[in-house]
């Protein structure tokens, strides 16, 4: 299995950090936000990684290089222009080459770095087309959500409104796909607004009857997008470390 990491999106909720650098390098405790997440694809046995960056974002590359240092292998994408996450993934479809893979979004912290491996586990033991990672969300409106039945999703919205959300599930931006996902973003029309969302490119396997199935995150979730994610996310770090020393 391969993974892909999009790091492409702009962080402007997180200026003026992010006028410098890219807001995926801002710190968690001693490592940058993706740094994290390059470590939860080397718990799962993943070190084939394509980051999806944006033209203005070589921060990431300086940062990272070979990967050879951090025990992985990376392949660097650019999409040239922001046309929404399932945009983002299909840049990297050259390199993803017809093999399963999986995707965790740059700029969103989960501990403990196993949860990428479960989830994993979880999409080849169920033999699914596609596996989503969830978690009761407060507000919905920040989240893509997914309707069930039993461990299948039934149905997908981008960022509902309040009331018309149809759970409390909220996709946490960790997915396991198999290769027809490429097909279905081909597929996909531009949604929220007036993106390429994946969340309707899921949608569109479901309705063909794909299997697509979720698996709860057992553990933290945090979307660092304000500076209040990245003080959140940096707290339950340091306690966390604190207690393991
Ligand atoms: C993306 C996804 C959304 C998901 C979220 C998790 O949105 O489109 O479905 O719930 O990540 O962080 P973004 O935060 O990039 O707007």
């Amino acid at each position: 299995m391969k993974g892909l990491i999009p790091a492409a999106g702009s962080g402007t909720r997180l200026g003026p950090f992010t006028h410098a650098m890219p807001k995926e390098l801002l710190p968690i405790g001693d490592k940058a936000v993706i740094e994290h997440v390059v470590e939860a694809f080397v718990a799962a046995g993943i070190t084939d990684i394509t980051i999806v960056i944006s033209p203005k974002k070589h921060g990431l590359s300086d940062y990272f290089g070979s990967g050879k240092r951090f025990g992985v292998n990376l392949t660097y994408v650019v999409q040239d222009e922001r046309l929404g996450l399932a945009n983002a993934v299909a840049a990297g479809e050259h390199v993803i080459n017809g093999s399963s893979f999986s995707v965790v979004l740059g700029d969103n912290f989960f501990a403990p770095n196993t949860v990428l491996r479960n989830l994993k586990d979880f999409h080849q033991e169920n033999e699914a087309d596609v596996t989503i990672g969830v978690v009761e969300v407060y507000d919905v409106t920040r989240h893509g959500i997914i309707r069930t039945d039993g461990i299948n999703v039934v149905d997908l919205v981008e960022k509902p409104v309040a009331d018309e959300a149809p759970s409390k599930l909220g996709i946490a931006g960790m997915y396991i796909f198999e290769p027809g996902i490429f097909e279905a973003i081909r597929n996909t029309k531009p949604g929220y607004k007036g993106e390429y969302q994946l969340t309707d490119s899921i949608k569109v396997l479901v309705e063909q009857g794909a299997r697509v199935i979720y698996k709860k995150i057992a553990g933290i979730h945090i979307d660092v997008g304000t500076p209040e994610d990245l003080m959140r996310a940096n707290e339950f770090y340091l306690k966390e470390s604190v207690r393991s020393v």
